[in-house]
């Protein structure tokens, strides 16, 4: 079952990446984490405090955007799987701070192409295989039915354009490729709409949440449990996938939902994007269509794990 046992992660110390790390060095002893992050403000060593002294980890600081290091990384070990969460995945600074967007999102990820292929080519050309996490920014958010992996991508901004890029970049220079969307991400570690509006509920009498958008969240462990499982299963069926949890909602929805189940009684009051303005602009509708997914062991065998 189990081919790859070193394992380089980019970006291992961000929001979902370090539930990736984490789940991998507690349960997978027999793999080795080599985790590559340049810890910029996305990025908290603290995230990982609970594994950075296991004997499978070890970290490494350092840029994908500086070629010239990441080929010399590469060529000190053979990895047979590549995890790539190093990202500007901060979709308002995409506006006021765009060309970091092409060179960690763009750049970094060509220079990672080209240092697997150099260590492919310097081992025999074996096969490595990357896992990528993407976003439900390369639709527009005009559909009223859930995005499938088959559908036409068409942009809504910056963020998008710079997320498509490193799709297309992995995708015209590794076969062994699995692109995985995802969207509406929360996890208990860090900071996002679950933990926010909890905080919020708790300080204030009346929260206004924006009712006019439609998507479904993502738990960082599920999406975590699902990469790993990719790499267990070792399957050929490359390309693209889109990973969610399931059901959908409006923000206002699941605010609602969050308050009920912890017994909250803040007053909600549902308001449209325009009354809550945002620098960059969201998709209305950014519902997953999960089908790939179903057709992996993965969906069958992972009440087991
Ligand atoms: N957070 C979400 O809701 C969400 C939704 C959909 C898709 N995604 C995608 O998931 C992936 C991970 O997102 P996230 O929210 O966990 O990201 P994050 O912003 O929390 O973390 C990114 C990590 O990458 C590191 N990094 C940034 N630039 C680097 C560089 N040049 N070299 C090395 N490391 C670098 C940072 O230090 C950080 O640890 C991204 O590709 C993002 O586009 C996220």
């Amino acid at each position: 079952m189990i081919d790859c046992q070193n394992i380089r992660i980019t970006g291992g110390d961000g929001f979902i990446d370090s539930d990736v790390v984490r789940r991998f060095v507690n349960r997978y002893a027999d793999y080795h984490i080599f985790n590559l992050d340049a810890l910029t403000y996305a990025g908290n060593l603290g995230n990982l405090k609970d594994v950075k002294n296991a004997p499978n980890y070890i970290f490494l600081k350092d840029d994908i955007t500086d070629d010239s290091f990441i080929n010399e990384v590469f060529q000190e070990h053979r990895f047979d799987g590549i995890i790539h969460l190093a990202a500007e995945s901060h979709v308002d600074r995409s506006i006021t701070d765009t060309l970091i967007f092409v060179r960690t999102n763009i750049i970094g990820t060509v220079n990672l192409l080209n240092a697997s292929r150099n260590l492919a080519r310097a081992c025999g050309n074996y096969d490595v295989k990357l896992i990528h996490v993407s976003t439900d920014f390369v639709f527009d958010g005009e559909k009223q039915i859930p995005y499938t992996e088959q559908d036409e991508t068409n942009l809504l901004g910056v963020y998008g354009q710079r997320k498509l890029a490193g799709e297309k970049a992995i995708m015209e220079r590794l076969k062994a490729n699995f692109i995985l969307r995802t969207s509406w991400l929360y996890s208990e570690y860090v900071q996002n709409f679950v933990k926010t509006i909890l905080s919020l509920g708790q300080e204030k009498r009346e929260l206004r949440v924006v009712n006019n958008q439609i998507g479904t969240l993502a738990n960082a462990h599920d999406l975590a449990r699902f990469i790993i499982a990719l790499i267990n299963e070792n399957t050929d069926n490359y390309g693209s996938y889109h990973y969610s949890n399931t059901g959908q909602a409006t923000w206002y929805g699941f605010a609602l939902t969050i308050f009920g189940n912890a017994e909250i009684s803040c007053d909600l009051a549902p308001v449209k994007s325009i009354e809550k303005p945002t620098t960059a602009k969201r998709p209305r509708y950014s519902v997953l269509d999960k089908g790939r997914v179903g057709g992996l062991r993965y969906s069958n065998s992972r009440v087991k794990e």
